[in-house]
């Protein structure tokens, strides 16, 4: 099988105050699930059996691409996300502050990325060779298509935060700022 549903790293409860179990549990059981099933049916009998998402997002196109892409984009968002306020590492930290000048100012630029990114996509944190860039995509893009290396992303399908804010992104984005796994972004240098 190409693909996997990966399990939560933490439990359905553990975002509440900012995320409900019931929408990690739509959101992981339901729709994550559902791109990788549809991966695994859709990737038989193509160039891309056997090979990893990765591979597929490089190569495919279409429905193979958007369903691929959107079962990495999740596992990578997942990861993303912590339960407990972590400290900025220093290695991701120095960078904010070269690329950004500070925390509050990244905050504030990604905020603006993520409310102004039009319709269903993701809004992320990239490495640009030695430069930190905000970039967004539509739907299901991924920055690894522009040779750009993912450190750190939100969705904004309206999926992902309709049961808890309703049409308020922005409140659904200024509250993931305050609950993200620094540790997973450094590691991801
Ligand atoms: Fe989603």
């Amino acid at each position: 099988m190409a693909c996997v549903l990966p399990p939560l790293p933490y439990a359905k409860d553990a975002l509440k105050g900012f995320l409900s179990a019931d929408t990690l549990t739509f959101h992981h059981d339901k729709h994550l699930n559902a791109y990788v099933e549809t991966t695994n049916k859709l990737v038989q009998g193509t160039e891309f059996e056997g090979k990893d998402l990765v591979a597929i997002i490089m190569g495919a196109q279409g429905p193979l691409f958007n369903n691929a892409a959107q079962a990495w984009n999740h596992e990578f968002y997942f990861k993303c996300l912590a339960p407990e306020q972590v400290a900025l590492p220093a290695g991701i930290a120095a960078l904010i502050d070269k690329n950004f000048e500070s925390l509050d100012n990244f905050k504030a630029k990604f905020l603006a990325s993520a409310t102004g990114n039009f319709g269903s996509g993701w809004t992320w944190l990239v490495q640009n060779g030695d430069k930190l860039e905000i970039v967004n995509t539509s739907n299901a893009g991924n920055p690894l298509k522009d040779g750009k290396k993912p450190l750190l992303t939100v969705d904004v399908w309206e999926h992902a935060y309709y049961l808890d804010f309703q049409n308020r992104r922005p409140d659904y984005v200024k509250a993931f700022l305050e609950h993200i796994n620094w540790d997973f972004i450094e590691s991801n240098l």
